[in-house]
Parts: structure tokens; sequence; C-alpha cells
């Protein structure tokens, strides 16, 4: 959100305050201040205006504006209601130089998934993308894959769904037949040169408020789960926990070890280099995981992992 206009939300957030106050204390014109007024209106801000001055009521549900209101990380917000992908919007602000940016939207028409799959991605969810320009070499950035995960289920928790992590970054919930169903997925690309990245985009897939019938088979949703959240305030919890986990990459292995049901589990896991099947006992960082099979310790980066009934 523009820095005057976050100001001018500020000022009126916990009571009336006179335009020409709000004018003075922001240093800018009166036109200036109604000019923001009327752009919040706009964006769904209910704000009363009467004699002793401007007064915020509500906060929209939704939105760039919303999100950027309150949050507590320094992320710049782009709304759009639809979008073909987030995390092609992100890819194109990243080659404009741009970081620190959410893309954020209601709904896309051609959101992507790992692999190359299609993500369904209909209107009411919480689609975002997530540009970052860390220092830290390319081994690293499997590391905030991981920090999305656990950031999006600290979420879901908080809001009162037993979500868990399915390595490397799958957020699940278990039905009561003990299928696991999936509420987010996570689709991380970057570019870098040899010992540095120099852009990461972390794509999440929050199903949030969508029907289950609207989502491919085997998915689920905030709503099917608990009924429908508010997408302004997950989505900023989200991107607060996601930033804090993010400034200190050591401390998200640990979380994400606590908030995981893969380790202690017989997996099988889809590698590049082929299959590997045993018991899932550790993850290192930046997210490998530590599998036991028959034919000793192997250490897995990347692949398709299932969770297999015990023996
Ligand atoms: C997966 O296959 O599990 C990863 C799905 C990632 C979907 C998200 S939705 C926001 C962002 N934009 C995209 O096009 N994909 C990611």
């Amino acid at each position: 959100m523009q820095d005057t206009r976050r100001r001018v939300l500020d000022a009126i957030a916990d009571g009336p305050v006179p335009g020409p106050e709000i004018a003075d204390r922001l240093d800018v014109s009166r036109a200036a201040v109604w000019k923001h007024i009327e752009a919040l209106r706009e964006a769904g801000f209910s704000i009363e205006g009467g004699d002793a001055g401007y007064e915020l009521v509500t906060v929209p549900e939704f939105g760039g504006e919303a999100v950027a209101f309150g949050l507590d990380a320094p992320f710049e917000v782009e709304y759009h209601d639809s979008i073909p992908s987030t995390n092609d919007r992100a890819r194109e602000l990243a080659a404009e130089g741009r970081e620190n940016v959410v893309v954020l939207a209601d709904e896309q028409t051609g959101g992507r998934g790992r692999l190359d799959r299609e993500w369904a991605a209909p209107s009411g969810g919480i689609w975002l993308s997530i540009l970052l320009r860390p220092t830290v070499p390319p081994a690293d950035a499997p590391a905030f894959t991981l920090a999305a995960a656990v950031a999006t289920t600290r979420a879901a928790r908080e809001a009162g769904i037993d979500a868990t992590i399915k390595w490397p970054n799958d957020v699940l919930v278990t039905d009561g037949d003990g299928r696991d169903r999936k509420l987010t997925g996570i689709l991380t690309e970057m570019e870098g040169e040899a010992d540095r990245v120099s852009w990461i985009v972390v794509g999440i897939g929050i199903n949030a408020n969508v029907d289950a019938g609207d989502l491919v088979e085997g998915a689920t949703s905030l709503r099917e789960e608990n009924g429908d959240v508010n997408r302004r305030v997950f989505t900023q919890r989200v991107l607060e926990e996601f930033h804090d986990l993010g400034s200190d990459l050591d401390s998200v292995v640990p979380a994400w070890r606590d908030l995981a049901d893969t380790l202690g589990r017989r997996v099988r896991v889809d590698t590049p280099g082929g299959e590997v099947v045993g018991e899932a006992v550790d993850v290192e960082f930046p997210g490998a995981l530590v599998v036991e099979t028959d034919d000793g310790r192997v250490r897995v980066s990347a692949g398709d992992c299932e969770h297999l009934r015990p023996i």
C-alpha cells in the first residue's frame, strides 16, 4: 500500500479524526487526504465521515489494501481479482528487478502446480506468490519452501484446523477414514548463479473459502474443514510467519519437524534417481528427507512422497 494511504488508515483506525488534522499530521494537503479516503472506500474500506472527522469502521475481507493494512511483514501487496498465475506475475516482477512483493489473487485461470501439473484455483481461495531476493546460495532455497509449509500449517491451526505437513511441502488434513486431503500446495521457482540466488518466488495455493467439488479429487479446503475464514487475517498470518522463518533459516527445520506427519512413517519417494522405500527418520537442512531403507540410510532432496501403511 502507498505509504501515505497506510498512514491515513492508521490515523483513522482508533476513532474519528478531522480531515484537516490528518492533513497536518501527515504534512499533506486536505485534498490529498480526501483522495486517499475515496480510494480506500473504493477498495472496500468502510469509512464514516461525521462532524468529528473520518473513522475506519470495517476493513474488507480480502484485497491488496486490506492485506497490507496492519501487516507485520515488509511486503508490498499486488492484488488481482483474477490472473492466470500469481507465480507467472511474480516472475515478471522479478525480471523488472523488484523484490519483497506479494502477488495475491482471488482466482487463477492458469494456476501451475509441481511437475507441470495444473492447479485448480477458483474464486474464494488464497493464491499468492512471494518474490524475494535473499542473500543465500541456491542450495539453501528449499528451506523457503519448508518455511511456506510451516507458515501455512500454523495459520491453519490458528484457524482451528488440525493440519500437518507431508514432506516436503504439502499441507494436509487427515479425514475420519485416515485419508490425507490436500489443503495447500507450494511451488517454488528461482533463478541464480552458482553461489547466489538472484530471485526466488514461493507460490502458495491455499484452498480457503472454496467448495471441495471445485477442486481436484483428494483436495479439501478451509471451508470444508471448519467453515469460511477471514482471508485477510489468514493471509497476513501466513506472510508474517513466513517472513519470521525466512529471516532465520536455522529455525525452519525444527519448526517443520514439529508440524510434520511424515517422520516415523513408512514412505515411498519417487525421486529422479528411482524409488526410495523405507521409514522416514529425519529432515535435514535445507529440507532433505532421511529414509531408513533395507539397504541403509538414504538422503532424498527432491521427489514425490507417499505415506504407506505400516507393515
Ligand atoms: C503443488 O503442485 O502442490 C503446488 C501448487 C502451487 C499452487 C500455487 S497457487 C499460487 C501460485 N501460483 C501458481 O500458479 N501456482 C502457485
